[in-house]
């Protein structure tokens, strides 16, 4: 399926911004075939190199993932430019997907900056210890604002959290679900949305990248 964004742009403007990219390690490219050979859902290139723009910028040390897959977000955050301090916490709920993102933080040399955690983000992000200065959530759309919950009292002030698929093929524009069983995560994506417009403690913008990203800072009081 084509992703938000080369739906919105034209195919010469996404192959012209892609070409545009860094050149990723061959290990991404390892991990993109077999995400696509087992139908594993992964972050499209450009919302990877956003990361690792937006890692630069907060200079982020402490990070928390909500998804890991098969680890393909996560490598592109570890090996983000600049920090060699920087530390990432993942959660995974599937042990199969779990099992192969540890193979490749093995293999990317990562393994020392990542701590991966099997397990329901639900259960466990409340569980843990110590705040972080980034979020990235990147699991069951369904689960976003239960996640948040969790998320919000760990989340530093100026600590930045993204969002990825916040706007769900762009189902969530005009409330159009394909499928009747789509229709509870289209309205708990709208609902997420309107939650982090009005929400006095965040600054959020959206961006139309890849399948749409919301960045969001949390205010210092
Ligand atoms: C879109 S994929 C993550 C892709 C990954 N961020 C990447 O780009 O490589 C979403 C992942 O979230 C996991 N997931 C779904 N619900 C979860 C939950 N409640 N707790 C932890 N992980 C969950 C799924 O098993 C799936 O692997």
């Amino acid at each position: 399926m084509l992703s938000l964004w080369e739906t919105f742009l034209s195919e010469k403007i996404v192959t012209f911004m892609r070409e545009m990219l860094p050149e990723r390690p061959s290990l991404f490219a390892e991990i993109e075939k077999e995400c696509m050979r087992d139908y594993v859902p992964l972050i499209e290139p450009e919302v990877g190199q956003l990361l690792q723009v937006l890692l630069g910028i907060k200079q982020a040390k402490k990070i928390l993932e909500i998804g890991t897959g098969i680890g393909y977000s996560t490598l592109w955050m570890a090996l983000a430019p600049d920090r060699t301090d920087r530390h990432i916490t993942t959660v995974e709920i599937e042990p199969e997907r779990h099992q192969r993102a540890c193979y490749y933080f093995k293999e990317a040399g990562i393994d020392s900056l990542v701590t991966p955690l099997l397990g329901d983000a639900r259960k466990l992000i409340s569980k843990l210890e110590g705040s972080f200065d980034f979020v990235f959530m990147d699991a069951a759309k369904g689960q976003y604002l239960n996640f948040f919950s969790k998320v919000w009292p760990l989340l530093e002030p100026g600590g930045v959290l993204v969002i990825d698929n916040i706007l769900l093929n762009g189902w969530v524009i005009d409330m159009y679900w394909p499928e009747r069983r789509k229709k509870t995560m289209v309205c708990r994506l709208r609902q997420l949305i309107e939650m982090l417009k009005n929400h006095s403690g965040l600054s959020t913008t959206i961006l139309p990248l890849g399948d749409g990203v919301s960045i969001s800072v949390r205010k210092i009081e």
